[in-house]
């Protein structure tokens, strides 16, 4: 490669905030610098790369001991970290800006506190399921090097209700505690409407009790809430996330990407990928993974590498089967 070819490789990983590739892309500069005899700058890049490499060890090493929620906390949480990444959700631009926009404030959330600033936060993401929502709850701690916290709701909301709001404070004590991804699956068990059938005295004082501790919190990790029934969420709990995010049944665009960035590694030039979308229309983003692998496990089991449309309608009418069953 030519200096310049070296330039662009290095200009694009920096837009894309690949560090391994950037610094990848420094070695094979210092390799080329080495074979035109420029030994000493050979060696100062190489240098400086090993030098940035073994940094991000010591950032990324996993706090595994810290982390792991102990005492009551331990049956509340589950920890866990991700290695999960943006660029492996095919999204629609819209979406994309959006959380790439928390990415970027958390990851300069320094810069913005300089100014009094606060990075979003406090995410409510809404959307049928299979649709992604999950995904980016572990997308997020994996782009922000942060551990993963899951609520667990049956530990949450016990019978004794009167418990569920302590635990509740303990897990947002858990925040201020330890920075992390803090994700509350199927939220409209705590956001239920306080009007309508479930106006039990309990559930109202949970959901106060949520409300007034999202308000008042003020830590510096991510809050992420999820639902399917967005219906049943209290009004009141829309205003208090800094950004409400909505998923939607994928597009056939959409669809074409997951099934594509799934059989990546398979020859697919002959396929018709019109009549696969045509035949998986409907399908939520889930399904569409989980029939691209049923497609590429009946290929890798024949032997071959090349992925049919037979491979897609047999993987098609298994799913419709079993969902039928
Ligand atoms: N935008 C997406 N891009 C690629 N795969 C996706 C996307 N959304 C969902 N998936 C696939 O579907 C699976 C289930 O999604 P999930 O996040 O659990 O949905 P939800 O939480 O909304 O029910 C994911 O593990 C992934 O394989
Ligand atoms: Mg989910």
């Amino acid at each position: 490669m030519t200096t310049s070819k070296h330039l662009l490789a290095l200009l694009r990983s920096h837009i894309d905030e690949d560090n391994d590739q950037f610094l990848s892309v420094a070695l094979q500069m210092a390799a080329s610098e080495a074979r035109k005899g420029h030994g000493k700058v050979a060696t100062e890049l190489r240098s400086i790369v090993e030098e940035a490499r073994s940094k991000k060890r010591v950032q990324t090493a996993r706090p595994i001991a810290l982390a792991q929620p102990k005492g009551d906390l331990a049956e509340l949480l589950s920890a866990s970290y991700s290695e999960t990444r943006l660029s492996s959700m095919v999204l629609t631009p819209d979406l994309s800006l959006r959380l790439m926009r928390i990415i970027h404030e958390h990851r300069q959330q320094r810069r913005l506190a300089e100014h009094g600033l606060k990075p979003r936060r406090k995410v409510l993401l809404i959307g049928p399921p299979g649709a992604g929502k999950t995904m980016t709850a572990s997308a997020l701690a994996g782009e922000l090097s942060l551990p993963l916290f899951t609520v667990v709701f049956e530990s949450l909301m016990t019978r004794f209700m009167g418990e569920t709001a302590a635990k509740l404070r303990l897990v947002f004590e858990a925040m201020r505690q330890t920075r992390g991804v803090y994700f509350f699956d199927e939220f409209d068990a705590i956001g239920a409407k306080r009007t309508g059938t479930n106006d039990v005295g309990e559930v109202r004082r949970i959901l106060n009790s949520f409300l007034q501790l999202l308000e008042n919190d003020d830590s510096d990790g991510l809050i992420v809430a999820a639902t399917n029934h967005p219906e049943l969420l209290d009004p009141a709990l829309f205003r208090r996330f800094d950004d409400v995010i909505e998923y939607e049944i994928p597009t056939n665009e959409i669809a074409k990407g997951i099934l594509k960035a799934r059989l990546r590694t398979f020859d697919t030039t002959d396929l018709d990928w019109d009549a696969v979308v045509d035949a998986t229309s409907g399908y939520s983003q889930a399904e569409l993974a989980r029939v691209a692998a049923d497609a590429a496990k009946s290929s890798v089991l024949d032997g071959r590498t090349i992925i049919s449309l037979a491979d897609f309608n047999t993987a098609i009418s298994d799913r419709k089967r079993s969902s039928r069953a």
